[in-house]
Protein backbone atom coordinates (compact mmCIF):
# COMPACT_ATOMS: atom_id res chain seq x y z
CA UNK A 1 0.00 0.00 0.00
CA UNK A 2 1.51 3.24 -0.91
CA UNK A 3 1.60 6.33 1.82
CA UNK A 4 -1.04 8.46 -0.47
CA UNK A 5 -3.52 5.21 -0.09
CA UNK A 6 -3.17 4.99 3.00
CA UNK A 7 -3.85 8.47 3.92
CA UNK A 8 -6.71 8.63 1.83
CA UNK A 9 -7.73 5.89 4.15
CA UNK A 10 -7.21 7.14 6.94
CA UNK A 11 -9.11 10.66 5.71
CA UNK A 12 -12.03 8.42 5.01
CA UNK A 13 -11.87 6.50 7.97
CA UNK A 14 -11.81 10.61 9.84
CA UNK A 15 -14.61 11.55 7.46
CA UNK A 16 -16.69 8.97 8.23
CA UNK A 17 -16.32 8.92 12.31
CA UNK A 18 -17.03 12.92 11.99
CA UNK A 19 -20.01 11.89 9.78
CA UNK A 20 -21.53 9.77 12.68
CA UNK A 21 -20.09 11.99 15.39
CA UNK A 22 -22.36 14.91 13.91
CA UNK A 23 -24.92 12.32 13.09
CA UNK A 24 -25.08 11.33 16.80
CA UNK A 25 -26.65 15.05 17.52
CA UNK A 26 -29.59 14.53 15.03
CA UNK A 27 -31.97 12.29 14.37
CA UNK A 28 -30.98 9.03 13.07
CA UNK A 29 -32.63 7.73 9.65
CA UNK A 30 -35.89 5.82 10.66
CA UNK A 31 -36.36 1.95 10.50
CA UNK A 32 -38.84 1.31 7.75
CA UNK A 33 -41.25 -1.55 8.61
CA UNK A 34 -40.89 -5.04 6.74
CA UNK A 35 -43.19 -6.88 4.58
CA UNK A 36 -45.82 -9.25 6.17
CA UNK A 37 -45.24 -12.49 7.14
CA UNK A 38 -47.08 -15.96 8.12
CA UNK A 39 -46.64 -17.62 11.63
CA UNK A 40 -48.83 -18.78 14.37
CA UNK A 41 -48.96 -17.04 17.94
CA UNK A 42 -49.87 -18.73 21.12
CA UNK A 43 -49.61 -16.87 25.12
CA UNK A 44 -48.47 -17.91 28.19
CA UNK A 45 -49.37 -16.89 31.69
CA UNK A 46 -52.33 -15.44 32.97
CA UNK A 47 -53.89 -11.86 32.70
CA UNK A 48 -51.82 -10.28 34.94
CA UNK A 49 -48.72 -11.29 32.47
CA UNK A 50 -46.68 -12.20 36.18
CA UNK A 51 -44.56 -15.16 34.04
CA UNK A 52 -43.80 -12.82 31.11
CA UNK A 53 -41.32 -11.01 34.26
CA UNK A 54 -37.68 -12.23 33.93
CA UNK A 55 -37.62 -13.04 30.80
CA UNK A 56 -34.59 -14.51 28.31
CA UNK A 57 -34.02 -10.71 27.13
CA UNK A 58 -32.57 -9.57 30.47
CA UNK A 59 -35.00 -6.34 31.31
CA UNK A 60 -36.20 -7.64 34.57
CA UNK A 61 -39.92 -6.14 35.73
CA UNK A 62 -41.40 -5.29 32.56
CA UNK A 63 -43.83 -3.08 34.25
CA UNK A 64 -40.81 -1.09 35.81
CA UNK A 65 -38.51 -1.65 32.79
CA UNK A 66 -41.58 0.45 30.06
CA UNK A 67 -42.30 -2.88 28.35
CA UNK A 68 -45.66 -3.79 29.84
CA UNK A 69 -47.93 -6.17 29.19
CA UNK A 70 -47.62 -5.80 25.31
CA UNK A 71 -44.49 -8.45 24.56
CA UNK A 72 -43.88 -11.49 23.66
CA UNK A 73 -41.37 -14.22 23.35
CA UNK A 74 -39.51 -15.31 20.22
CA UNK A 75 -39.16 -19.25 18.72
CA UNK A 76 -35.26 -19.64 18.20
CA UNK A 77 -35.68 -18.98 14.80
CA UNK A 78 -36.62 -15.38 15.42
CA UNK A 79 -34.78 -14.97 18.80
CA UNK A 80 -31.01 -14.73 17.49
CA UNK A 81 -29.38 -15.51 20.05
CA UNK A 82 -30.60 -12.71 22.02
CA UNK A 83 -29.96 -10.04 19.05
CA UNK A 84 -33.69 -9.89 18.76
CA UNK A 85 -34.48 -8.81 22.26
CA UNK A 86 -36.37 -5.03 22.23
CA UNK A 87 -37.54 -5.81 18.45
CA UNK A 88 -40.88 -4.46 17.72
CA UNK A 89 -43.85 -6.30 16.06
CA UNK A 90 -47.12 -5.59 14.67
CA UNK A 91 -49.19 -9.13 14.87
CA UNK A 92 -52.67 -9.45 13.44
CA UNK A 93 -54.87 -12.45 13.90
CA UNK A 94 -55.05 -14.26 10.34
CA UNK A 95 -58.28 -15.96 9.06
CA UNK A 96 -59.20 -18.19 12.05
CA UNK A 97 -62.91 -18.25 13.96
CA UNK A 98 -61.10 -17.16 16.61
CA UNK A 99 -59.47 -13.87 15.13
CA UNK A 100 -61.87 -10.87 16.38
CA UNK A 101 -62.83 -9.20 13.75
CA UNK A 102 -62.18 -5.09 13.44
CA UNK A 103 -58.79 -5.36 15.14
CA UNK A 104 -56.22 -4.73 12.39
CA UNK A 105 -53.15 -5.71 14.78
CA UNK A 106 -51.41 -5.20 18.07
CA UNK A 107 -47.83 -4.44 18.44
CA UNK A 108 -45.61 -6.49 21.06
CA UNK A 109 -41.60 -5.83 21.89
CA UNK A 110 -39.66 -8.90 22.13
CA UNK A 111 -38.63 -9.64 26.01
CA UNK A 112 -38.33 -13.41 25.96
CA UNK A 113 -36.97 -16.71 24.37
CA UNK A 114 -39.85 -19.32 23.65
CA UNK A 115 -37.41 -22.71 24.00
CA UNK A 116 -37.88 -25.63 22.13
CA UNK A 117 -39.58 -28.79 23.40
CA UNK A 118 -37.77 -31.10 21.37
CA UNK A 119 -40.51 -34.13 23.65
CA UNK A 120 -43.33 -32.35 21.44
CA UNK A 121 -43.80 -32.35 17.87
CA UNK A 122 -43.24 -29.32 15.68
CA UNK A 123 -46.85 -29.41 14.53
CA UNK A 124 -48.76 -30.86 17.97
CA UNK A 125 -47.10 -28.58 20.84
CA UNK A 126 -43.58 -28.28 20.18
CA UNK A 127 -44.79 -24.76 18.71
CA UNK A 128 -41.50 -22.80 19.46
CA UNK A 129 -39.43 -25.52 18.20
CA UNK A 130 -36.92 -24.42 15.16
CA UNK A 131 -37.27 -24.03 12.12
CA UNK A 132 -41.02 -22.71 13.30
CA UNK A 133 -41.23 -18.83 13.39
CA UNK A 134 -43.63 -18.39 16.63
CA UNK A 135 -44.53 -15.77 18.98
CA UNK A 136 -45.71 -16.59 22.60
CA UNK A 137 -47.16 -13.76 23.35
CA UNK A 138 -48.12 -12.63 27.18
CA UNK A 139 -52.06 -13.14 27.37
CA UNK A 140 -53.26 -9.58 27.69
CA UNK A 141 -51.34 -8.75 23.92
CA UNK A 142 -53.61 -11.80 22.82
CA UNK A 143 -56.23 -11.21 23.84
CA UNK A 144 -56.21 -8.23 21.90
CA UNK A 145 -56.16 -10.00 18.30
CA UNK A 146 -57.99 -13.31 19.50
CA UNK A 147 -60.16 -15.03 21.74
CA UNK A 148 -58.18 -17.23 24.20
CA UNK A 149 -59.94 -20.25 23.67
CA UNK A 150 -58.28 -20.69 20.49
CA UNK A 151 -54.85 -21.54 22.03
CA UNK A 152 -52.99 -21.00 19.08
CA UNK A 153 -53.81 -18.93 15.81
CA UNK A 154 -51.89 -18.33 12.54
CA UNK A 155 -51.20 -14.70 12.20
CA UNK A 156 -49.33 -12.22 10.08
CA UNK A 157 -46.33 -10.37 11.55
CA UNK A 158 -44.14 -7.48 10.55
CA UNK A 159 -41.08 -5.88 11.87
CA UNK A 160 -42.01 -1.83 12.60
CA UNK A 161 -39.66 0.91 14.13
CA UNK A 162 -39.87 0.41 18.24
CA UNK A 163 -41.59 3.92 19.32
CA UNK A 164 -40.15 5.76 22.38
CA UNK A 165 -40.13 8.00 24.92
CA UNK A 166 -36.85 9.15 26.27
CA UNK A 167 -33.25 8.12 25.38
CA UNK A 168 -31.72 4.57 25.13
CA UNK A 169 -31.71 3.54 29.00
CA UNK A 170 -28.57 1.26 30.12
CA UNK A 171 -28.93 -0.75 33.16
CA UNK A 172 -25.60 -1.58 35.04
CA UNK A 173 -24.74 -4.65 37.22
CA UNK A 174 -21.30 -6.28 37.67
CA UNK A 175 -18.70 -4.33 39.66
CA UNK A 176 -15.45 -2.06 39.12
CA UNK A 177 -13.87 -4.83 36.90
CA UNK A 178 -16.58 -6.04 34.87
CA UNK A 179 -19.47 -3.67 33.67
CA UNK A 180 -22.77 -5.73 32.30
CA UNK A 181 -24.86 -2.82 30.75
CA UNK A 182 -28.73 -4.37 29.82
CA UNK A 183 -29.64 -1.61 27.05
CA UNK A 184 -33.29 -0.77 27.30
CA UNK A 185 -36.05 1.29 25.49
CA UNK A 186 -34.08 1.07 22.30
CA UNK A 187 -36.10 2.56 19.53
CA UNK A 188 -36.39 2.28 15.96
CA UNK A 189 -34.89 -1.21 15.42
CA UNK A 190 -35.12 -1.73 18.92
CA UNK A 191 -31.70 -3.76 19.11
CA UNK A 192 -28.38 -3.71 19.38
CA UNK A 193 -25.61 -5.52 17.27
CA UNK A 194 -22.98 -3.86 18.76
CA UNK A 195 -21.60 -1.36 22.08
CA UNK A 196 -19.02 0.41 23.03
CA UNK A 197 -18.12 2.09 26.64
CA UNK A 198 -15.56 4.63 26.71
CA UNK A 199 -14.27 6.06 30.26
CA UNK A 200 -13.18 9.28 31.05
CA UNK A 201 -9.64 7.76 31.50
CA UNK A 202 -9.70 5.34 28.33
CA UNK A 203 -10.45 5.17 24.66
CA UNK A 204 -13.26 3.21 23.02
CA UNK A 205 -13.53 -0.48 24.45
CA UNK A 206 -15.65 -3.02 22.60
CA UNK A 207 -17.74 -4.56 24.32
CA UNK A 208 -19.14 -8.46 23.98
CA UNK A 209 -22.46 -9.83 23.94
CA UNK A 210 -23.27 -11.78 27.03
CA UNK A 211 -26.68 -12.45 26.80
CA UNK A 212 -30.21 -11.26 25.86
CA UNK A 213 -29.95 -7.58 25.43
CA UNK A 214 -26.81 -7.61 27.82
CA UNK A 215 -23.18 -6.47 26.65
CA UNK A 216 -20.12 -6.29 28.64
CA UNK A 217 -16.85 -4.92 29.21
CA UNK A 218 -13.96 -6.33 31.67
CA UNK A 219 -12.22 -2.83 32.69
CA UNK A 220 -11.51 -0.66 35.56
CA UNK A 221 -13.85 1.85 34.87
CA UNK A 222 -14.98 2.72 38.62
CA UNK A 223 -14.70 6.41 39.13
CA UNK A 224 -14.94 7.29 36.20
CA UNK A 225 -17.54 9.11 33.85
CA UNK A 226 -18.61 6.80 31.02
CA UNK A 227 -20.03 7.01 27.49
CA UNK A 228 -21.50 4.54 25.02
CA UNK A 229 -21.45 3.56 21.33
CA UNK A 230 -23.96 1.72 19.92
CA UNK A 231 -24.81 0.16 16.79
CA UNK A 232 -28.17 -1.05 15.45
CA UNK A 233 -28.60 -4.68 15.08
CA UNK A 234 -31.32 -3.82 12.23
CA UNK A 235 -29.45 -0.89 10.63
CA UNK A 236 -26.22 -0.60 11.57
CA UNK A 237 -26.50 2.93 12.13
CA UNK A 238 -24.40 3.98 15.11
CA UNK A 239 -25.29 6.88 17.86
CA UNK A 240 -23.21 7.78 20.71
CA UNK A 241 -24.06 9.08 23.84
CA UNK A 242 -21.51 11.09 26.03
CA UNK A 243 -21.12 11.34 29.20
CA UNK A 244 -24.47 8.55 30.23
CA UNK A 245 -23.56 7.81 33.79
CA UNK A 246 -21.59 10.22 35.72
CA UNK A 247 -18.17 9.05 37.63
CA UNK A 248 -19.82 7.85 40.80
CA UNK A 249 -21.86 5.54 38.78
CA UNK A 250 -23.25 2.50 40.45
CA UNK A 251 -24.48 -0.75 39.37
CA UNK A 252 -28.00 -1.84 40.38
CA UNK A 253 -28.38 1.82 38.48
CA UNK A 254 -29.76 2.62 34.99
CA UNK A 255 -28.81 5.93 33.51
CA UNK A 256 -30.35 7.48 30.61
CA UNK A 257 -29.15 8.88 27.26
CA UNK A 258 -30.50 11.91 25.91
CA UNK A 259 -31.22 10.54 22.55
CA UNK A 260 -32.58 7.18 20.92
CA UNK A 261 -32.88 5.60 17.22
CA UNK A 262 -35.91 6.14 15.70
C1 LIG B 1 -42.19 -30.56 27.08
O1 LIG B 1 -43.28 -31.33 26.66
C2 LIG B 1 -43.61 -32.39 27.51
C3 LIG B 1 -44.68 -33.20 26.84
O2 LIG B 1 -45.85 -32.42 26.61
C4 LIG B 1 -44.02 -31.85 28.88
O3 LIG B 1 -44.31 -32.89 29.76
C5 LIG B 1 -42.87 -31.01 29.44
O4 LIG B 1 -43.29 -30.38 30.64
C6 LIG B 1 -42.44 -29.96 28.44
N1 LIG B 1 -41.23 -29.33 28.92
C7 LIG B 1 -41.18 -28.03 29.19
C8 LIG B 1 -39.85 -27.53 29.67
O5 LIG B 1 -42.12 -27.29 29.05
Amino acid sequence: MTATSLLSRRFNFFLIASILAISSKLTVANFRPSQWYSAHATFYGDETASATMGGACGYGNLFSTGYGTDTAALSTTLFNDGYACGTCFQIKCDQSPWCFTGVPYTTVTATNLCPPNWSEDSNDGGWCNPPRVHFDMAKPAFMKIAQWKAGIVPVLYRRVPCQKTGGIRFAFQGNAYWLLVYVMNVGGGGDVGQMWVQGSGTGWISMSHNWGASFQAFANLGGQTLSFKITSCTTMETIVAWNVAPANWNVGLTYEADLNFH
